[in-house]
């Protein structure tokens, strides 16, 4: 590691500027600036996110051409140092053409499919704002990592929508829930393509010459880098007031044909089920509403894009679903606004969210949570594979399995059991309170219920989250209807 002790030579701000650290007077400092760490120290994900800085704010300025998949532009970044720096990683997968940082150009070089380090043209002292600006252009639909892209080429456009894998194709981040930051993303498209994103929209789209249209979404609370999504092609946008006074803004693709009333059917229902979580769970934690029916053609899942999830297809096959809304909208609170610290913990947002549909259920008296409990516990033989899978600890390739979404709701039923009505109800909004706009552990969680409920919870933690098998569930409560 270079080592700087002559005051003189520490530079740390942009061109022409007075060095941040002396303000004309010599530092009197001894900088002995180190790489940041390629990874954040997830244990499921290890090179996913980067050490050495804390995000604050990302600009995402693009241009997309739905006929090639070309898609090119700039970010910058705005971060603080955490570490007296020599270089630091971004988890970036498109062609970089330039970085600066501060105002002066840097060197970069691509390190495997989704790592790219960049050298700081001066040593970068610990608590000084940094701000890197990274040029690049790409075709995301072709970049693979790890063998596959997270980035879906429609017929009529593009989704960046994927977990916990997705900005790595769009722009360069610090790629993990451990560092939230707010978000302004642009994109200009040709003339006649939408382009729908998080939040609001802080200005009309505007036109661009070459019979363009820069379309501009703005998140100001912060977000995880997977939340961020951009949705282009052919959307009908509508807009509304939700109960709560926020702007709803919903897009529906019209490439879906039969199942369009069905998907419009579900997604109108988002004002009146955030309103109804809001109840369960706390105010709702962010600045706009919404949902985004995908094309045809786009992704098999759903995700909870912060302020606005998006759909895949395959949800209105059979018609309306509003389930799919309660489980989504139900992660702004859990996943969105609490967000997992280490990507083991996945319970916390897919247990949660699925048990929010039990509740719905319950709530609509389309069968109570124990009911349901009861049907899912059925449907899996003691003998499944089922049960084989800790929803506390899935294994890197199943945080999406079964288990963490079946079992995981079933935990939270036996959670509910162990501490009564009165104090589950009080531990959900308590939770979500406590870790707003912030990070969640497994272990904070039983703690709160242990604290709120009076009970020591381990048992039930243990038998439920971490021990392979098919448990004995607790005999039903009195029916609270
Ligand atoms: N969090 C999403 C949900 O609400 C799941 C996303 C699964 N991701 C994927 N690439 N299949 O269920
Ligand atoms: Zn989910």
């Amino acid at each position: 590691a270079l080592t700087v002790t002559t005051a003189g030579t520490v530079t740390t701000g942009a061109p022409g500027q007075a060095a941040l650290t002396g303000w004309g007077r010599p530092a009197p400092v001894s900088v002995s600036p180190t790489p940041g760490s390629p990874g954040i120290g997830d244990s499921y994900f290890p090179d996913y996110g980067n050490g050495g800085y804390d995000v604050d704010h990302y600009d995402v300025r693009l241009r997309y051409e739905p006929a090639t998949d070309r898609l090119s532009g700039t970010t910058t970044i705005l971060a603080t140092a955490t570490q007296d720096l020599s270089r630091f990683n971004l988890d970036f997968a498109l062609d970089v053409e330039s970085v600066r940082v501060n105002g002066w150009p840097a060197t970069f070089a691509r390190e495997g499919d989704h790592e790219l380090a960049v050298t700081a043209p001066r040593p970068i002292v610990k608590g000084q704002s940094l701000t890197v600006v990274v040029k690049y252009a790409g075709i995301p639909s072709r970049t693979k990592v790890y063998g596959y892209t997270g980035w879906t080429r429609t017929a009529d456009g593009a989704l960046g929508v994927n977990e916990p894998e997705s900005a790595w194709w769009w722009f360069p981040s610090n790629d993990h829930p451990l560092d939230k930051a707010t978000f302004d993303i642009s994109v200009s498209v040709p003339t006649g393509v939408e382009v729908i994103s998080n939040g609001v929209q802080p200005r009309a789209p505007l036109a661009e010459a070459g019979n363009r249209t820069r379309w501009s979404w703005r998140s100001v609370k912060p977000g995880a880098t997977y939340q961020a999504f951009i949705a282009i092609g052919q959307y009908d946008i509508v807009t509304d007031t939700a109960p709560n006074g926020q702007p709803v803004v919903n897009a529906y693709s019209t490439t879906l044909g039969e199942r369009g009333p069905a998907a419009r059917a579900s997604i109108e229902r988002t004002a009146e089920v955030v309103d109804w979580e809001s109840g369960v769970f706390g105010p709702y934690p962010f600045e706009a509403q919404g949902g985004v029916a995908g094309p045809i053609d786009g992704i098999g899942f759903a995700l909870e894009t912060q302020t606005r999830p998006v759909y895949g297809p395959g949800f209105w096959r059979r018609g309306s679903n509003p389930y799919v809304i309660v489980h989504e909208n139900a992660h702004q609170w859990f996943g969105d606004s609490v967000s997992v610290a280490d990507w083991s913990q996945i319970w916390l947002n897919e247990g949660f969210a699925s048990y929010a549909e039990w509740l719905w259920s319950e709530e609509q008296g389309e069968g109570t949570a124990q009911e349901l409990f009861d049907f899912t516990y059925a449907g899996y033989p003691a003998d499944s594979d089922f049960w084989q899978v800790l929803p506390g600890d899935p294994g890197a390739s199943r945080v999406f399995d079964d288990a963490v979404y079946d079992r995981g709701a079933m935990a939270l039923h036996q959670i509910r059991l162990a501490v009564g009505d009165d104090a589950f109800f009080r531990i959900l909004p308590a939770w979500t309170a406590a870790h707003a706009h912030g990070n969640g552990t497994i272990a904070q969680f039983q703690a709160l219920a242990e604290q709120i409920s009076g009970q020591d919870l381990d048992q039930v933690f243990t038998t439920w989250l971490f021990t392979a098998g098919r448990p004995e569930p607790a005999a039903a409560a009195r029916s609270t209807l």
